[in-house]
């Protein structure tokens, strides 16, 4: 596979169900680089630390490895405890440290090196991959988003508010597009996809065909 696919757009659009269909679909691998952040994040929430000076040191003495679609921290699988609301609900504000930024950037530029990967996150066809191949960019509105993911927790036996849930969706958003290093945005060249009134299947064929077709 000589080609790259980076999937980017704010929470709940669909990102990391659609990514993971193309990648199986196109026999490519799937990297979910929010579950990155989300193991990082988990690490400073068991340890309590708070100061940023702290932070950047941790993230120094880190692991963070994805393998057959689970995410390892320091050697410990971690793939759905990274999942747990008070990650959501911390991991844009680690996510803004440029130290840390630039840790996780690095392993996923490596792993997409040989190419072959369909990665999705916030700033893959903008930093990560700006070379990549085919860029597409996610989006949905809002109560839909927040629908989702009311479902998706529902189904773990989470007992949640949609309403609050659309409240920490859209904060998350707005500090996801407003930190200062590699905010969310569309790269100039990313084919935008509105995700509102479409099924799962519906978009992912509708990007499997224009990868295809050659773009
Ligand atoms: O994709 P997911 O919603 O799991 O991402 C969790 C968080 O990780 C995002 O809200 C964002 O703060 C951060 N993130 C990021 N850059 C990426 C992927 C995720 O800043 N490439």
């Amino acid at each position: 596979m000589r080609f790259n696919i980076a999937i980017d757009g704010p929470a709940g659009a669909g990102k990391s169900t659609i990514a993971r269909i193309v990648a199986e679909k196109l026999n490519m691998t799937y990297i979910d680089t929010g579950a990155m952040y989300r193991a990082f994040t988990l690490k400073t929430v068991m340890n309590n630390i708070k100061s940023a000076h702290q932070i950047i040191e941790t993230i120094k003495n880190t692991s963070i490895e994805m393998k057959n679609n689970k995410v390892f921290l320091d050697g410990n699988d971690v793939t759905d405890k990274i999942r747990d609301r008070q990650i959501s609900q911390n991991v844009s504000k680690i996510a803004q440290i440029p130290e840390v930024r630039f840790f996780l950037v690095e392993i996923q530029k490596k792993m997409a090196e040989k190419k072959g990967v369909v990665m999705d996150g916030r700033d893959i066809g903008t930093i990560v991959l700006p070379d990549a191949e085919y860029k597409f960019f996610l989006t949905a509105e809002i109560k839909e988003r927040a629908r989702r993911r009311f479902k998706e927790l529902k189904s773990k036996g989470q007992i949640v508010d949609v309403r609050q849930i659309e409240k920490e969706i859209r904060e998350r958003d707005l500090q996801d597009s407003q930190r200062e290093h590699s905010p969310l945005s569309a790269a100039q060249d990313a084919i935008i996809i509105d995700t509102t009134y479409k099924s799962i299947p519906e978009v992912a064929n509708e990007i499997i065909s224009h990868v295809r077709r050659g773009g």
